[in-house]
């Protein structure tokens, strides 16, 4: 990418992220700081305006921003949306399988999809890189507090909020924001358990065929 063209796009985005900001810090002013009542005009209208304004382009913003940085937008993946196994017939290699940490889930790229390859042993498993809560990598941000977690029970545990799934089938078994995870992450638990009331849940998430092939890690894709 051109370093004009780069600077073009951290322009408008910053300009957008700038304007957003301002929408809903004026919107709080307005709601919650409106001045002496006895010479203010009622700006209660206004207020909810931009509030509502700010969150809107915000999460408009995430939505178009969010790909471009290779973040997927947080909104849950419906359960009904799984592809099943049988209509996943491409093959594609995803590595040797000794190049993938046992239990430790590694996220790779297939064809423009992320997924997340969980080895156990002489065995693998596929299963979608994004967890179904707010689409944040199973596999965590490597180098960061945030990494991927080891395999327990045959379930694999998104790092940031403590969601589990059964690597197998991609089935929830345990939700975002359990007593235990927050208790044992009170930032990622407890905080956000509060900033995110309004999405607490997770879907099933899809899984994808695995066959070892001459030590290749083989997985199923959609045709
Ligand atoms: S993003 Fe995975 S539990 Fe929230």
């Amino acid at each position: 990418m051109s370093p004009a063209f780069a600077f073009l796009g951290i322009s408008i985005i910053g300009t957008w992220g700038l304007a957003t900001i301002g929408l809903i810090a004026g919107g709080i002013i307005l709601l919650f700081f409106p001045g002496d009542p006895t010479t203010a005009s009622d700006n209660t209208l206004g207020g909810v305006i931009l509030l509502v304004a700010g969150i809107a382009s915000g999460g408009l913003m995430q939505m178009v921003v969010g790909p471009l940085l290779g973040i997927d937008p947080p909104l849950p993946i419906r359960a009904k949306s799984i592809i099943p196994h049988a209509k996943m017939k491409r093959w594609v290699s995803a590595g040797e399988l000794r190049d993938f940490p046992d239990g430790l889930p590694k996220e790779v790229r297939m064809r423009s999809r992320r997924i997340t390859i969980i080895r156990q042993g002489e065995s693998a498993y596929a299963i979608n890189a994004l967890c179904s809560h707010a689409r944040l990598p199973l596999a965590g941000f490597p180098g960061s507090p945030v990494r991927a977690q080891k395999v327990q029970d045959d379930c694999v545990m998104c790092p940031f909020h403590g969601a589990r799934f059964e690597i197998q089938s991609g089935k929830v078994v345990i939700q975002p924001f359990s007593s235990q995870f927050n208790h044992d992450h009170p930032f990622l638990g407890r905080v956000q358990s509060k900033l995110m009331f309004w999405n607490r849940t997770a879907e099933d998430i899809q899984t994808y065929p695995v066959q070892i092939e001459d030590g290749n890690v083989m997985v199923g894709l959609p045709k």
